[in-house]
């Protein structure tokens, strides 16, 4: 090989690496945070908002869990679930609600109450198609704040 192509296939080489850096480093920057995330995988705020509103639908009619929302203000909840829902999941949104233990605190509310509510959200999401699988995922998230919110 000549002096000359060795230099040229070098030199389309180390082109061909600074290429792919730069696009490695284009994609770290123009990739948002949630790429990957279960918000994505929930459909992402549009779907968020679709099942949030069904779920809150079910839960001031369904006769198990009605009675405990004759006070509450059915669009206030629902913005501060799908905002609470998207950051859970990894989502561009904040939650800026009282906590769960606060919120629920005095309303008495029963296990039974609770596996209402987890069935109705099931029940939004299937609706929704979304996956079962990612659907446990969200339910696992939630899981938790369930010492905070059952009383009795
Ligand atoms: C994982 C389950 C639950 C989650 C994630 C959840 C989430 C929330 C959120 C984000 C709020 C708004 C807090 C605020 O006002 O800043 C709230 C309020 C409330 N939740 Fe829950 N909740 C759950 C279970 C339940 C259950 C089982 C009941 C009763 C059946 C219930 C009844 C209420 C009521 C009555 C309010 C007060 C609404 C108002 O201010 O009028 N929640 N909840």
């Amino acid at each position: 090989m000549t002096f000359l192509k060795t230099l040229m296939l070098t030199s389309l080489k180390i082109l061909t690496l600074m290429t792919t850096a730069t696009l490695m480093a284009t994609a770290t920057l123009t990739t948002p945070a949630f790429a990957d995330s279960l918000y994505e995988d929930l459909g992402g705020l549009e779907k968020i908002e679709r099942f949030t509103a069904r779920l809150v639908d079910l839960t001031f009619t369904d006769p198990r869990t009605a009675h405990q929302f004759k006070q509450t203000k059915k669009d206030r909840l629902t913005k501060l679930l799908v905002d609470q829902f998207c950051e859970l999941s990894g989502g561009p949104c904040a939650y800026k609600g009282v906590n769960m233990k606060k919120s629920h605190i005095k309303l008495g509310i029963t296990e039974r109450e609770f596996n209402a509510l987890v069935e109705q959200l099931q029940q939004a999401m299937d609706e929704e198609d979304i996956p079962f699988h990612t659907q446990n995922r969200l339910l696992a998230l939630l899981a938790p704040m369930k010492k905070d919110i059952v009383e009795r």
